[in-house]
């Protein structure tokens, strides 16, 4: 199951773990990080940019995969859409059916709001879906949202809207009551109290888990709640283009069937873009941890009927994914593995790092590892260990099955017992930090009545998130999302419905002399296969 190579470091991993037992390495200062990421995070390669030259954005950069499509005209472009003819008409459209999307529609139908979910896979196929650590809140005695609050302004470099971040860190304990009485099974001790662990970064234990599987607990829930409820929620759709009104509001969407390739209109009083990330545009040919449908759809939406981005050249790489088996190269291993007790070990058994630096700064630290010839080879590329055994030394035996099932269970499949033996890791392409810009309300300023809500978002978290704060984030600003666009829908007059900004952006796109194949949004994977 391991080559040679990996077996005379893994012995050279267990020969120190004894005397790295209760020894972690010191934290980083503030002018080592600076240098570390600079010298290694992939957001500091300048041949991973290019700059946007038209939109809101103009003149500023985003990676080059993302700059691509921004570049890029619309599928409707030339399309003869017959706005007249309306397949749905809703007070609220939510466009995405991940975590972000659920929580919308759940709060705008509570506030007595006509919604519907329009997904382009299934509800639920989201990166919700693939979380796995937790979500933070300060609902202890020993914390506050104040502490919660210090803790990510200075994970994400001082730069979150402090009108965002205050929302997340207030709302929190709330977020947490509500999706335990919609019937989130949390962690409990024998009392009944949730239990909290730390993440990169946090001073206080406040992440709350479901094991391993807290994004699918938290998907299964909520999409429950919606399915409940009767929401409507259209499958295997995309949103391919906002519609607007002559008074510049938005007024709806076209949809695209994506089986049978035909347009729909969707005319909506209030429309809430919920798509989530990127991480399937493989940014600087990284592996994702992010599902299949992860290709930025909402910021195109957005940015082509012109709201702006913010943060757009900011990503998140978790700084373990798997390097190894290949059959799962890229798989995120959660950051749980290390708050409950691994150390980042390079091929000679050294622990390089701190287990609990913030992400970018974690990442950037592999990254320099295997740089300077202290990862480990794999068919892939490299990676540094992740010493699992350490776990169950620290914590008894059956720690692992009892708290990290799902890595347990994961690498079994291939033949690794991570209680046994410590494990590959390479950081992997996980988040966005940047997306479209709004206000403390949830809305888009430069659009009437759009609001964004989850990883479409951007300026939450700074320029770099902390873990659980992303979960914590679609259930803030997506039940919020819900809550205001149901309100705003009220009073929302529609006037006539088009599609201009359409041409105005195929015309600036010729202006500046930009003739680029290929049509977005991008809806699938380039690598996918199009039977049609
Ligand atoms: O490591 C993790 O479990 C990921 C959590 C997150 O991105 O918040």
């Amino acid at each position: 199951m391991f080559t040679e190579t990996m077996m005379e470091s893994i012995k050279k991993v267990e020969a120190t773990r004894a005397a790295r037992m209760g020894t972690e390495p010191r934290r980083m200062t503030a002018e080592e990080k600076s240098e570390l990421l600079k010298a290694y995070h992939p957001d500091y390669r300048p041949e991973g940019f290019k700059e946007i030259q038209i939109g809101p954005n103009k003149g500023q950069k985003a990676p080059v995969e993302l700059t691509d499509l921004i570049h890029s005209n619309s599928r409707l472009l030339g399309e003869n859409i017959d706005l007249s003819k309306i397949d749905y008409d809703v007070d609220v459209l939510v466009i995405g059916g991940g975590g972000a999307g659920s929580s919308a529609a759940i709060e705008a139908h509570e506030a007595g709001a006509n919604v519907m979910i329009v997904t382009k896979l299934r509800i639920g196929d989201a990166n919700t879906m693939m979380a796995e650590g937790g979500i933070q809140a300060a609902d202890k005695e020993n914390d506050s949202p104040v502490q919660h609050y210090l803790d990510a302004f200075g994970g994400g470099h001082f730069a979150a809207r402090p009108e965002l971040l205050r929302r997340l860190v207030m709302e929190a304990p709330d977020a947490i009551r509500w999706l335990n009485e919609l019937g989130v099974m949390f962690d409990k001790d024998e009392d009944g109290r949730m239990v909290t662990t730390h993440g990169g970064g946090t001073s206080r234990k406040r992440m709350h888990a479901c094991k391993d599987y807290s994004g699918a607990e938290i998907m299964r829930t909520v999409r429950d709640e919606v399915l409940n409820r009767h929401i409507p929620v259209v499958e295997f759709t995309s949103a391919v283009e906002l519609i607007k009104d002559d008074k510049g509001q938005v007024a709806g969407a076209v949809l695209l069937n994506m089986e049978t390739g035909d347009y729909m209109v969707a005319k909506a009083k209030t429309v809430i873009i919920a798509t989530g990330g990127a991480g399937r545009l493989h940014y600087q040919n990284f592996p994702t941890s992010n599902h299949y449908g992860a290709t930025a759809d909402g910021l195109i939406l957005g940015y082509r009927a012109g709201a702006p981005l913010l943060y757009q050249d900011t990503i998140q790489y978790h700084p373990t994914g798997v390097a190894y088996p290949s059959q799962i190269f890229g798989a995120l291993v959660t950051e749980k593995v290390r708050s409950i007790g691994a150390m980042l070990v390079n091929k000679d058994g050294e622990a390089y790092a701190h287990p609990l630096e913030t992400r970018d700064v974690s990442a950037s630290a592999i990254i320099r590892e295997c740089a300077n010839g202290k990862g480990v080879e794999t068919p892939l590329g490299s990676g540094v260990w992740l010493d699992t055994p350490m776990i169950e030394q620290i914590h008894g035996e059956g720690t692992i099955e009892k708290r990290i099932p799902a890595m347990l269970r994961m690498y079994l499949n291939y033949g690794i017992d991570m209680r046994k033996v410590p494990i590959l890791v390479y950081p992997t392409l996980h988040y966005q930090n940047g997306g479209l810009e709004i206000g403390g309300d949830g809305f888009t300023k430069a659009i009437p009545n759009l609001l964004v809500a989850g990883e479409a978002v951007g300026g939450i978290h700074g320029r770099n998130r902390l873990m659980g704060n992303s979960l914590l984030d679609i259930i803030v600003f997506g039940r919020n999302a819900g809550k205001a666009a149901a309100a705003k829908a009220k009073e929302v007059k529609l006037g006539a419905m088009n599609l201009d900004h359409i041409t105005a952006y195929a015309e600036e796109l010729k202006k500046a002399g930009i003739t680029q194949e290929g049509v977005s949004p991008l809806l699938l994977p380039k690598y996918a296969r199009h039977e049609r």
